[in-house]
């Protein structure tokens, strides 16, 4: 067996003992590269578990284009869930429509209305809870295990990507055909909200374009810290 063939199927075992040993449990999808491969691979193997994406109010046109190329390729509605509208006016109203660009705080800020509080509704009732991180993705995820006590939400949480290769989700991506975000072939591996995401040059880092203007160690919105720290969540397992 080739090196792909047994990151999938080491992925694939991970889904299903999630679906078996830890139901009810959703997996959040930010619509990008990563995330398709787990929903190709929850969805062929029709496993239940619950597929969300955070709907900021702040994404492309292309990135919403893909809730609509799931349902039309795997007849699954991927479900939204979207900020508290009063808290957004709130912030808006004091600080501005793109106050994130001020600093680290009003970006943080701005993450804890959009992500971080839609986050804990979509993620309430549940045992565990699936994301697309990888492990060289960033300095903040070089020490990423597959499976995590998620202490601020209380349940398991799962890295089943973290061992891939950038290499590997396009190649799983193209030989299993699966649909992905139009704005990675124009520029940009690594896809958040629209003001707080740009294209990057070739060979410049995979996250260089998000959150461009902050230090690399700053750059995570919330979803995966503890108490607002970038703290590694302790792991249970490597
Ligand atoms: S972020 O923390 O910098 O925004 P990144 O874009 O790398 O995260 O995505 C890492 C993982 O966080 C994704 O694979 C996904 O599981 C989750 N995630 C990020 N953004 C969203 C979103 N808008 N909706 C649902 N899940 C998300
Ligand atoms: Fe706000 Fe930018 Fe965070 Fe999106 S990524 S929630 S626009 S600060």
């Amino acid at each position: 067996m080739n090196e792909i063939d047994s990151l999938i199927g080491a992925t694939e075992a991970t889904l299903a003992r999630i679906a078996r040993d830890f139901s009810p449990a959703v997996f959040a999808s930010s619509l990008a590269a990563e995330d398709m491969v787990l929903t190709d691979l929850i969805l062929k193997a029709r496993l239940p578990i619950g597929i969300f994406s955070l709907d900021t109010g702040r994404l492309h046109p292309e990135t919403l284009a893909v809730v609509d190329a799931v349902e039309a390729r795997y007849g699954y509605a991927i479900a939204l869930y979207r900020p508290n509208a009063q808290a957004v006016d709130a912030y808006v109203a004091q600080n501005g429509l793109n106050a994130f660009y001020d600093s680290v705080e009003m970006r943080l800020a701005c993450c804890g209305i959009r992500k971080v509080e839609p986050l804990g509704r979509a993620l309430a009732g549940n045992r565990a809870w699936v994301t697309g991180q990888r492990r060289s993705q960033s300095t903040t995820r070089a020490e990423l295990a597959v499976e995590e006590i998620d202490a601020a939400h209380g349940m398991t949480k799962f890295n089943p990507l973290a061992a891939w290769s950038e290499e590997d989700v396009w190649n799983y991506i193209r030989a299993n055909d699966v649909p992905y975000n139009a704005l990675h072939d124009q520029g940009f591996p690594s896809i958040g909200c629209a003001p707080c995401t740009r294209a990057v040059q070739p060979g410049e880092d995979v996250r260089a374009g998000r959150w461009w203007w902050e230090n690399p160690d700053s750059k995570e919105c919330g979803l995966h810290m503890v108490d607002g720290k970038l703290i590694r969540i302790k792991s249970v397992a490597t």
